[in-house]
C-alpha cells in the first residue's frame, strides 16, 4: 500500500482561504471595481461595448452590478488578434501563450510579471490543497509550449518548492523511464493521457500500485467521477481535479482540495464566478446548471470581464474552503452532440462505458449522416485482460446500446473494438469524430 497523502495543516492555508463570505466579497467588491477600470480604461475594444451598452465602471457599486456590463467572448479575443486585447503596453508583458481551438485563429493571451506571480501561486495553492509539499517531486507531462498547462503546472510547482521534472507532453517510454528512475510523488497531466500511461507502465512490467506516485492532478479536459474511480484503482493515486482556461489563466482558476475532492474550490480572490443561462445570458442562481463566467480580478495584461467559458457546470458552497465550488464540467456547450434531437455530452456516455467491467475507457463517438438522419456509432476498446467471443461481445455491445437510449434517450450503433486500437492522445483527448457535413 502507498503512504496516502495529506491535507496541508491549517496553518498551511492563506487566510482568504479560511475567511468569512463577507470578507471574501469585500474583497472582491474593490479588487472587481479596479479590473473593470482598468479594462474599461485600457481596452478600447471593451470600452465601446460598454458605451454601446450604456454602463460605465461607476455604475459597479456591488458585486451583483457586473451582471449589466457586457460579456466577452473568443470572438472578441480572435476580433482583436493578436495583442489587440491587452490592457498594458507590450514592455509589461513577459510571456504570451495561445490556444489553438480547433477552428479560426488562436486565441492569443498575455502575462506582466505580477500575472505570472499571481499564477505561480494559484497553482502553488491547488498543489499545496492536493497535498503536495516541498519534499515532492512533481513530473510534468502537460504540454510545454503555447499551451498554459505545462508552463502553469511547472511555475506553480516551482513556488511551492517542489522538485519540478519537466517532461512536457508525449514520449510515453521516456514518461515511464523517469517515473521508474526519478521516482515522482506526483504527476501532473490530462486524465486522458493519464490512461496511456498506466498502460505503458505496465506493459514495461512496473505495476502502478507499486510505483513511487501518490497523487495524480488532472484537467484541462472533462473527466468523469467513473474516471476518477477508474484512474485511482488502477494507479493507486488520489487524483485531483484541475480547472483553467487560458483566456482566464490558465491551470489553476479552480482546484479540488484532497481531504474532500467533492468539485474544485475557485480562487474567488482572483476570479469572480458566475453561472448564466446559455441560450439568454441571464445569471442563474447557486445550485442552477448553466454556462460558467469569469471576471478576472487582479490580472493586469490581459483583464477579462464576464468571459463566456462555454463550460457547463454549477456553482456550490464551500466546504474544506471557504470558495464556492464548481461542479463537475459536464462537457463544454461546443461539444455537445445534438443528436436526432437529443442532446449528447461525451461523459454522459463515459459514465455508462465505465459501468460496464469488460469496457476500457478510451472510446470515440462518431456522427455520421444517413439521408436526413444522424446516425451516432460509439466506438469503445475491450479491457486488454477480457477475452470475448464474438457472442459475448455482441451482448455486451447490445447491453451499452440498451443503457445509452434508456439514460440518455438516444439510439445509437456500439462497436467494440480490440485494445489498443482507437487512437492515443498526448494531451486533450478527441472523443468526437463529426462527418455532418457542415450548416
Ligand atoms: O486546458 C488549461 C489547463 C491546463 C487546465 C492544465 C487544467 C490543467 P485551454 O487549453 O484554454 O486551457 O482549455 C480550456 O479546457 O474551457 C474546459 O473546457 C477544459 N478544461 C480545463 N480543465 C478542465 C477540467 C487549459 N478540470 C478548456 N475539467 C476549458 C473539465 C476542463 N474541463
Amino acid at each position: 500500500m502507498k503512504a496516502r497523502l495529506k491535507a496541508p495543516p491549517a496553518g498551511a492555508l492563506e487566510p482568504i482561504e479560511v475567511a468569512s463570505r463577507d470578507e471574501l466579497a469585500a474583497l472582491q467588491l474593490k479588487r472587481l471595481k479596479w479590473s473593470v477600470r482598468h479594462t474599461y480604461d485600457n481596452v478600447e475594444h471593451y470600452r465601446t461595448k460598454c458605451q454601446a451598452k450604456g454602463v460605465h465602471p461607476e455604475d459597479l457599486k456591488s458585486l451583483e452590478d457586473l451582471r449589466h456590463f457586457p460579456f466577452t467572448t473568443k470572438d472578441d479575443l480572435r476580433l482583436n488578434y493578436p495583442f489587440g486585447m491587452f490592457a498594458v503596453p507590450m514592455e509589461k508583458v513577459v510571456r504570451v501563450h495561445a490556444s489553438s481551438g480547433t477552428t479560426g485563429l488562436p486565441t492569443v493571451v498575455g502575462y506582466t510579471r505580477n500575472d505570472i506571480d499571481m499564477w505561480a501561486g494559484c497553482v502553488a495553492r491547488a498543489l499545496r490543497n492536493a497535498g503536495a509539499c516541498t519534499s515532492h517531486k512533481v513530473q510534468v507531462a502537460y504540454g510545454y509550449g503555447l499551451f498554459t498547462g505545462g508552463l502553469g503546472a511547472h511555475y506553480g510547482a516551482e513556488q511551492l518548492g517542489c522538485t519540478v521534472i519537466p517532461m512536457s507532453g508525449g514520449q510515453t517510454e521516456k514518461q515511464v523511464q523517469l517515473i521508474r528512475d526519478f521516482q515522482p510523488d506526483i504527476i501532473m497531466v490530462t486524465p486522458s493521457y493519464m490512461l496511456v500511461l498506466l498502460d505503458a507502465l505496465e506493459a514495461a512490467g512496473i505495476d502502478p500500485l507499486e510505483c513511487s506516485l501518490k497523487l495524480g492532478v488532472f484537467g484541462a479536459e472533462p473527466w468523469t467521477e467513473s474516471m476518477r474511480a477508474e484512474i485511482e484503482r488502477r494507479g493507486g493515486i488520489d487524483a485531483i481535479d484541475i480547472y483553467g482556461l487560458s483566456e482566464v489563466l490558465g491551470p489553476g482558476v479552480a482546484c479540488e482540495c484532497i481531504e474532500t475532492k467533492d468539485g474544485p474550490h475557485i480562487y474567488e480572490d482572483h476570479f469572480y464566478p458566475e453561472i448564466v443561462n446559455p441560450e439568454t445570458g441571464e445569471p442563474v442562481a447557486d445550485g442552477e446548471m448553466g454556462e460558467l463566467v469569469f471576471t478576472s480580478l487582479t490580472k493586469e495584461a490581459l483583464p477579462i470581464i464576464r468571459y463566456r467559458t462555454r463550460d457547463l457546470s454549477r456553482l456550490l458552497p464551500g466546504t474544506a474552503r471557504s470558495f464556492r465550488r464548481m461542479g463537475k464540467i459536464t462537457g463544454r456547450s461546443d461539444d455537445m452532440l445534438i443528436i436526432r434531437g437529443v442532446n449528447l455530452f461525451p461523459s454522459q456516455v463515459e459514465e455508462l462505458i465505465l459501468k460496464n467491467g469488460s469496457l476500457a475507457p478510451h472510446y470515440l463517438l462518431e456522427v455520421n449522416r444517413q439521408g436526413h438522419l444522424d446516425d451516432l456509432t460509439v466506438k469503445v476498446e475491450l479491457r486488454p485482460d477480457v477475452i470475448l467471443d464474438d457472442r459475448d461481445k455482441s451482448a455486451v455491445a447490445t447491453d451499452l446500446k440498451h443503457h445509452i437510449k434508456s439514460y440518455i434517450g438516444v439510439s445509437t450503433k456500439v462497436s467494440i473494438v480490440e485494445p489498443d486500437s482507437l487512437p492515443r492522445s498526448l494531451g486533450k483527448a478527441k472523443r468526437v469524430i463529426d462527418n455532418r457535413p457542415k450548416a
